[in-house]
């Protein structure tokens, strides 16, 4: 038993376990991105659906990626990044760039180009954003990293969503 004036606001806050976190937060349908950068000639990416826009004068976007990612580092050290908005058809992107496959080591053998930062953008992508690193704030085992665009552009298909752990499928057709 921790004696109240022991305990600081996280304590008090805590009355819930990492599961129901964890649950709750799956409750907020999103889309998915993949955040690449590059380790000299190694293209590398991770699956985040922790994106938003920030700001639009300056053109600001923000993303979390986890300290313990292994493009964490590389990226705030290269100063750059891009962040690629997935199509349904881009589904098994997600999973690969989540997960731990050999394929994976391959940049999930995805083809990508490059624009003006050198950071991969992977083709056939729903949208993309080319960005440098404008702030990097903590966000306990997330970085925080703000991105002003650079350089961005897209294509005219389906989103990939993610929802309760799943990737449910728009019923409608949607428009560009
Ligand atoms: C749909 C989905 C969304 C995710 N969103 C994020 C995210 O916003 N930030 C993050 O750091 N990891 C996120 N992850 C987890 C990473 O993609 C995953 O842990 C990845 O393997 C981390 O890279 P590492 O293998 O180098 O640790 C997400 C995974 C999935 C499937």
């Amino acid at each position: 038993m921790i004696a109240p004036e022991q305990r600081d606001e996280t304590d008090e806050a805590m009355d819930f376990s990492h599961a129901d976190f964890r649950k709750v937060l799956g409750r907020f349908a999103s889309g998915v991105t993949v955040v690449t950068t590059c380790d000299g000639e190694q293209r590398l990416g991770i699956t985040v659906n922790a994106f938003t826009s920030v700001s639009l004068e300056p053109p600001l976007i923000l993303v979390c990626i986890e300290k313990k990612s292994h493009l964490h580092q590389v990226m705030l050290r290269n100063g750059y990044f891009a962040v690629n908005v997935l199509t349904e058809e881009q589904h098994a992107l997600s999973t690969c760039f989540a997960g731990h496959s050999e394929a994976r080591r391959n940049f999930c053998d995805a083809p990508s180009h490059t624009a003006v930062t050198g950071a991969p953008v992977l083709d056939h992508s729903l949208g993309w954003l080319d960005c440098r690193i404008e702030n990097v704030f903590p966000g306990g085992d997330h970085s925080i990293v703000v991105g002003r665009v650079q350089a961005l552009g897209g294509g005219e298909n389906r989103p990939l969503l993610y929802y309760r752990g799943k990737y449910p499928k728009l019923s409608k057709p949607s428009e560009g």
